[in-house]
């Protein structure tokens, strides 16, 4: 796992692309660009330190029409990344009051991510470990050490009138109890108590029981009342009753918890987001103005403003330290049909150098989306159907034929890109998930070009039709 990771961060641009390549078709202007910009910051990292500091991120914009692949981009770069990233709505932060939330919570939620991250990462180093400990304190439990006699408890032993014991039984006695526990760690390790119920204590992180909302404006500072309040109550022992294998899973994990040195992972945490940390910003249209100048506008222009200083670089407050935002990338998309890029404040549009354009999605497009990612639709719907025991397929007529009308309809009623295909094939096999598996009891289903044809010529043609159903 650790090794496939460290493969992932030193992607090379044409790997990004590759890897990227497998879920979204075309748009090769926008894959390279962010796959420069992700290895721009290892680059980065290998130089050295006064002229790391130098080097400022290129940001950049993806424009363009809706249903293009985007936010899709977003969310498997997400996956490559192997740095903290998050992806916000812009239009998120213009709600202003109770839903809106402070701009500077992004990069908190960064830090989050960071923490986390670095988090797992430490709990797989100490898993071995963990487990080691937590199976001696199961062995503790099911074969309790002999004690270590002293001389008072040997007096104790006395007056209770019990037989003594020789030293030499006592040292018998140690060895017995060392190869039974021997024993028992085999059967144990080969899970061959993982039935047995055992009560052990376990260590509850007290609940606090309710969500503590601080007052206004606490979010802003970064602080965090629920953990305050939870370190505060004193940590309680529980007994437990469960099976040896729960068993050993929870003490695993509150062992290797004990093993990991928080404050170092949040140093490490800060340090990765201030160096490596990536926030895509999506819908960044939709906090530019268009012109008319009502209300809205001003949020909106509020928005921008208070987004100037984080892309500039400035320290943010998180509740895990100060962080620096000078090197973190931003990446902004957004559809700009009503506002354009121009519609930002300048300022921001500085800020933002790199700026690639997807283009709309023709009908050879649709035919490769169909059929090409991983998890491409067509083989979600045949996933679907498999599970009922039969198998969807379709013809290259069929998928020809979807394409052509996914494209008509965008060009007659209005353009929403790769998403057309999810509502036409939603209508088209509309019969099919309904009849499986007890009204159709065929095993295997072909859709053909007729099927397609029969199934959603008549709607194509109707144009009022197809506004409601397509
Ligand atoms: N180029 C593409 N290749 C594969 N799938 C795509 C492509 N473009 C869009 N899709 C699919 O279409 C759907 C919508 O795409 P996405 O969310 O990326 O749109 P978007 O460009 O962000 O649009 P919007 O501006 O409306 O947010 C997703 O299910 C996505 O998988
Ligand atoms: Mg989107």
């Amino acid at each position: 796992m650790e090794k496939k990771d460290q493969k992932i961060a030193a992607l090379t641009p044409s790997e990004i692309v590759k890897e990227l390549d497998k879920y979204i078709i075309g748009q090769s202007d926008a894959k390279r660009a962010v796959a420069i910009a992700l290895r721009n910051r290892w680059r980065r990292q290998q130089v050295k330190d006064d002229m790391r500091e130098e080097i400022m991120p290129n940001n950049i914009i993806l424009i363009g029409p809706t249903g293009v692949g985007k936010t899709e981009i977003a969310r498997r770069l997400s996956k490559l990344a192997q740095a903290p990233f998050i992806k916000v709505e812009a239009s998120k932060f213009t709600e202003v009051g109770y839903v809106g939330r402070d701009v500077e919570s992004m990069v908190r939620d960064l830090v989050d991510v960071a923490v986390n991250m670095v988090k797992s990462e430490k709990t797989i180093e100490v898993q071995q470990k963990a487990t080691e400990l937590a199976e001696e304190k199961i062995l503790d439990i099911l074969i309790p050490p002999v004690k270590i006699h002293t001389s008072s408890e040997e007096a104790n032993n006395s007056i209770e009138g019990e037989i003594q014991t020789t030293p030499e039984d006592h040292a018998n006695e140690i060895i017995k109890n060392r190869s039974t526990r021997e024993w028992m760690r085999k059967k144990l390790k080969n899970g061959e108590l993982d039935d047995k119920i055992i009560e052990f204590d376990s260590q509850e992180v007290p609940a606090v029981g309710m969500q503590i909302l601080g007052p206004f404006g606490m979010d802003d500072m970064g602080i965090n009342i629920q953990e305050i309040v939870g370190s505060m109550m004193p940590k309680k022992k529980r007994k437990k009753k469960t099976t040896i294998k729960e068993a050993r899973k929870i003490l695993t994990q509150e062992e290797a918890q004990k093993l990991i040195d928080m404050e170092a992972v949040q140093k490490e945490a800060i340090q990765r987001v201030e160096n490596s940390g990536i926030i895509f910003i999506d819908e960044i249209d939709k906090i530019a103005a268009t012109g008319k100048s009502h209300g809205p506008d001003v949020s909106r222009e509020g928005v921008q403003r208070d987004l100037l200083p984080i892309v500039e670089g400035s320290n943010v407050n998180t509740k895990y330290g100060v962080v620096k935002t000078d090197h973190i990338l931003f990446i902004a998309s957004g559809a700009f049909h009503v506002a354009k890029p121009s519609d930002l404040i300048p300022e921001l549009q500085g800020r933002f150098p790199i700026r690639v354009e997807l283009n709309s999605l023709t009908e050879e497009d649709f035919i490769k989306i169909l059929t090409m990612p991983e998890n491409a639709l067509l083989k979600q719907y045949n996933s679907l159907i498999q599970t009922e025991g039969v198998s969807l397929e379709f013809t290259d007529d069929a998928i020809k034929e979807i394409a052509k009308v996914a494209s008509e309809v965008n060009e007659q009623v209005e353009n929403i890109g790769a998403r057309r295909l999810h509502t036409i094939l939603t209508t088209l096999l509309d019969d099919i998930l309904f009849g499986v598996p007890d009204l159709i009891n065929d095993k295997k289903i072909t859709i053909n070009g007729d099927f397609v044809r029969d199934k959603l010529g008549k709607i194509v043609k109707n144009r009022d039709l197809s506004k409601y159903i397509l």
